[in-house]
């Protein structure tokens, strides 16, 4: 058996080892994956004594990602961009390759689950911190007209849009700068849900017919699947089905294989 794992502080709650299992039991891989409680002072001495346990790859989650980055011997260009790394991949001589399927992940759910097509949209991503730019690259890549970043800290959506300049059309702003726009797709990737907020909004953001998505998951409703309802959305989705893509992409950087996801989503939809 192979060993894998995803390390993160807390940890408990993750379901990519529910989510790992169903992929092994589908494409019949010989795979372990568990749960690593990682050390917030000793990332990398944990990354190594599960190297020289036999480990083969990890996922990386909150708050490592940006440690996981600096720590790869090398990186794919999506996790060069992100600054933040979801994927470590164990190469020969025990050199380490970072990657970053979220934005991958984003991106399939979006396009091939939910069958919406970014090409030439106008989409507003809320958040500037390591979860949107950790998925910004590949949505520009499927060259939507333009997206806006809206962060509560303007200054820090104005950095992160500048940096994205050469991957597509890009604008950066603050909250407070959104009276007059609309948008046919808004993401949230705010970390406002996980307090039981939303982020404060204009009321005719959302154009008609328009969608909504949470990048986040839970059991219920989110915050802003809640909001998205209240305005009409045409869809409030939520970060599940990111949640098994962007696993998905993981598995197949370490067995040459992409599991089927629409069974292992519908199973954990229960
Ligand atoms: P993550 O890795 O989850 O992105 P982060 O880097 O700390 O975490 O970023 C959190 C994001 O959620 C930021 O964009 C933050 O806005 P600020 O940059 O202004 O802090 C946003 N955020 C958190 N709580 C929010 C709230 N109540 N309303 C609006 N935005 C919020």
């Amino acid at each position: 058996m192979d060993k894998y794992a995803v390390i993160g502080n807390p940890i408990e709650h993750s379901k990519s080892p529910e989510i790992h299992a169903a992929f092994a039991r589908q494409t019949g891989e010989s795979v372990e994956y568990t749960r690593l409680l990682g050390d917030i002072d000793d990332f990398p001495g944990d990354v190594r004594r599960f190297l020289a346990e036999g480990g083969q790859g990890l996922n990386v989650t909150v708050p490592f990602k940006e440690e996981a980055w600096r720590l790869a011997d090398e990186l794919s260009p999506r996790a060069h961009t992100a600054g933040a790394v979801n994927t470590l991949i164990r190469l020969g001589n025990n050199r380490l390759r970072g990657d970053n399927t979220d934005g991958v992940g984003l991106v399939r759910d979006l396009t091939v689950n939910q069958g919406f097509r970014i090409q030439g949209r106008r989409i507003l991503m809320l958040g500037a911190g390591g979860a949107v730019r950790g998925v910004m690259r590949p949505l520009l890549e499927q060259k939507p007209k333009r997206i806006i970043i809206a962060n509560r800290t303007a200054g820090k959506a104005y950095s992160l849009a500048n940096g994205l300049a050469p991957y597509g059309q890009v604008a950066g702003c603050g909250l407070d700068e959104l009276e007059e726009m609309r948008f046919e797709l808004i993401i949230n990737g705010t970390a406002a849900g996980l307090s039981g907020k939303v982020p404060a909004l204009p009321d005719s953001l959302l154009g008609k017919g328009g969608w909504c998505y949470d990048m986040l998951y839970s059991d219920r409703a989110t915050p802003f699947q809640t909001w998205s309802r209240e305005h009409q959305a045409a869809r409030s989705l939520d970060g599940l089905g990111m949640l098994v893509e962007q696993a998905a992409e993981s598995f197949r950087l370490w067995r040459d294989i992409l599991p089927e996801t629409a069974p292992v989503i519908a199973m954990l939809r229960g």
